[in-house]
């Protein structure tokens, strides 16, 4: 494990931390300026990535630290405009980087393509036409990408079953693709278009829709990790996360916003480095909710020695190539920085991540309080514009100290009272 370069970034100059974090990454001039997204996103990229483009909106891109993934050092881009989850996740890293670290473990990057079959008179029996020419459906899937066939991906599976719906029942067949280190959605909908005219005429009915399943249950990632009692603040702290963890499994009101939590960890890295958040979105709260009951894609438990056992499970359909992860700037270097060579090490990053950014929003919920942590942050944006100049901003923070009443109102108050004080100095 190497130790890190990076520490103490928060005091630096964003300047400074630029040449830390680039000398930590290896990464080149033009790199660090993709990350800086002024330069990042070239027009005429932009102009091709969707349609009716206007402009580009942005996004900071902050690096957590601390984190020790499978026993390698990693400095994580994640790209929020949410306050203190970069803070929150960095804290929690650190708190387990005395007992080793994360723990994680992708599966093989298998996604699932369904096609549905509309109007078969005998479905179960048409279901068993489609299964009886299994493998010649997978060659087709497969010369439509022999490039994924040769580095080891390619469709590896067929089935196809009955379902019962409003409209009567349908017949729907199901690819398995390894899509390697894509995301996977351009792949598989091109393989499922492809077999879908011999998928109606084997089982005589008529082919609607083609398209991959976000429910990525053939493609998860698993994290655990051991975070140690006192750095997490005692005995009494660790109860107290057991018991919010309880509340999330119990209550589904208290779950959405406990899975939430995760998800600003795991959104936040698949959005720095051009994945598609919304179909991790979609797949992972489908997850939480596998068994019936929307429950937490986090588990907690403590150990012999009273150091809290968090883990973590869910499905991250994420990609180091293909789509923007290959044709942004920025996206690209975040990829660099991280330092992953796959799309499944990748995914046990953002697991990771995941399972910190709940532990430390548990701790904070348990401990002092979510208010606190937003609150440095939010004051200095209330103070610029309560017309506060960057020079008063500390001085606005120190003020405050440990007030909880930080509004708008308050804010503008004690800027009222700095410049007052400051125009009654001599030489001010
Ligand atoms: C805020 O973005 C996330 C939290 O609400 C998560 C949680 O409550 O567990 C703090």
């Amino acid at each position: 494990m190497t130790d890190t370069s990076v520490s103490g970034l928060y005091r630096q100059t964003m300047d400074k931390r630029r040449e830390s974090v680039k000398a930590f990454g290896g990464l080149a001039d033009e790199d660090i300026d993709a990350i800086y997204s002024m330069n990042g996103l070239p027009r005429d990229l932009a102009d091709r990535m969707i349609e009716n483009v206007i402009g580009a909106i942005q996004v900071p891109v902050g690096v957590a630290t601390n984190f020790v993934v499978n026993g390698k050092e990693r400095l994580v881009p994640m790209a929020i405009e949410e306050p203190s989850v970069v803070a929150a996740a960095s804290n929690a890293a650190r708190m387990t980087k005395a007992k080793g670290g994360f723990h994680a473990q992708a599966t093989r990057p298998v996604m699932v393509g369904q096609i549905q079959v509309t109007g078969v008179p005998d479905p179960h029996s048409a279901a068993q036409r489609v299964m009886a020419e299994s493998q010649k459906l997978i060659e087709m899937c497969n010369s439509t990408n022999p490039t994924l066939v040769k580095v080891g991906g390619g469709a590896l599976g067929l089935a196809a079953r009955v379902i019962d719906t409003i409209r009567g029942s349908m017949v729907i067949v199901e690819i398995e693709v390894d899509c390697r280190d894509a995301m996977g959605a351009n792949t598989v909908n091109t393989m499922a278009e492809t077999i879908a005219p011999l998928v109606e005429s084997l089982a005589g009915g008529k082919v609607r829709l083609r398209i991959i399943t976000n429910l990525a249950v053939k493609r998860l990632a698993r994290a655990w990790a051991v975070f140690d009692r006192e750095l997490l603040g005692g005995e009494e702290i660790v109860e107290g996360i057991l018991d919010a963890y309880a509340f999330a499994e119990a209550d589904r009101f208290r779950c959405t916003t406990h899975n939430k939590g995760i998800m600003n960890g795991v959104t936040a890295i698949a959005l720095a480095t051009g994945n598609d958040t919304r179909a991790i979105e979609a797949g992972a709260h489908s997850y939480a909710a596998r068994n019936g009951p929307y429950e937490s894609l986090t588990k907690y438990s403590k150990d012999a020695g009273g150091d809290l056992v968090g883990s973590i499970e869910l499905p991250i359909a994420a990609g180091t190539l293909g789509g923007a992860a290959s044709t942004h700037p920025a996206a690209k270097a975040a990829i660099k920085l991280l330092g992953v060579r796959t799309a499944q090490e990748l995914a046990e990053v953002m697991a990771s991540v995941g399972l910190a950014q709940n532990l430390a929003a548990l701790r904070a919920l348990a401990a002092e309080g979510i208010n606190k942590g937003h609150m440095k942050l939010h004051s200095r944006n209330l103070a610029v514009l309560a017309g506060a100049t960057p020079d008063m901003l500390d001085e606005v923070v120190g003020r405050l100290g440990s007030e909880h009443r930080v509004t708008f109102d308050r804010v503008s108050e004690i800027v009222k009272e700095i410049k007052s004080a400051r125009a009654g100095r001599p030489g001010a």
